[in-house]
């Protein structure tokens, strides 16, 4: 007997269903989103990132940032994201849309980072981003991450000493020899201003209905707030 059409049948499905599953649905759903645009300030979210923001995205990606953290907030029920304060909301895939690569990661090892740049803002942000880069351990005792020295450049002082100079930020131990001065690289201060741009403040229109209103008293186990809810019900 000639199986050939039933084989060819079979494979023919088989691609047909996992296009449809994997591209067709995909570009349906996700495809079709676009910038939300807020009529209160008339800007259109996602806000696209600053250049210097944009080469920074390069260097995360070039170190691999991504092994240690993610970026995506999870969905309440789904994780307790929220609760560490990682963000006001979960993540949806509108937040994506400006996106050619989006870094979710791998492992959650360090905080999520899609909202760093809520967490440290501004000059205190830099700051902060300056002593925790050159050592971890300045800002978050204890810490597992690596320093990220590479990104600044120890050199004698030629003349006057340099605006960009950032030794004054880091503790006794950190100081440079008498005569030098510790300045951060150009990679540095983009990375840098990659994490100030992290930020997903705006609610979008099918988020709404989901706004997140945090527990009265957090129940201190899984089992103990499935007790605290069925006894709620028991006594109706
Ligand atoms: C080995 C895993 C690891 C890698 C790789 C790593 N981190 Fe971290 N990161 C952590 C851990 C753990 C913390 C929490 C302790 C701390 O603050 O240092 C953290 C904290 C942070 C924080 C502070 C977040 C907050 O809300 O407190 C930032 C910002 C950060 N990392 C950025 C980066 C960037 C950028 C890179 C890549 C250049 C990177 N990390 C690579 C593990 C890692």
């Amino acid at each position: 007997m000639n199986r050939a059409p039933l084989i060819f049948l079979g494979i023919f499905f088989a691609i047909a269903f996992s296009w449809t599953g994997i591209i067709l649905t995909n570009q349906i759903s996700y495809g079709s989103l676009t910038p939300y645009v807020n009529a209160d300030d008339g800007k259109a979210y996602p806000q696209s990132v600053p250049g210097d923001a944009a080469r920074g995205k390069l260097v995360y990606q070039d170190l691999g940032c991504i092994y240690c953290h993610t970026q995506q907030v999870r969905q309440p029920g789904f994780g307790i994201d929220i609760e560490r304060g990682w963000g006001e909301r979960g993540s949806v895939a509108r937040d994506y849309i400006r996106e050619s690569r989006v870094f979710l990661g791998t492992m959650r090892t360090g905080p999520d980072l899609r909202n760093v740049g809520t967490r440290f803002a501004g000059q205190g942000g830099r700051e902060w981003h300056i002593k925790h880069f050159y050592d971890p351990t300045i800002t978050s005792a204890g810490s597992i991450m690596a320093p990220y020295r590479f990104l600044f450049e120890t050199k004698a002082i030629i003349g006057d000493a340099s605006p960009k100079a950032v030794q004054s930020l880091l503790p006794e131990n950190h100081q440079p020899v008498a005569g030098s001065e510790i300045v951060l690289k150009q990679r540095g201060e983009d990375l840098i201003a990659y994490m100030l741009s992290l930020k997903d403040p705006e609610l979008y229109p099918e988020e709404a209905t989901k706004v997140y209103v945090p527990k009265a008293e957090p129940a201190k186990t899984e089992h103990g707030a499935h007790g605290a809810e069925s006894n709620k019900e028991a006594a109706k």
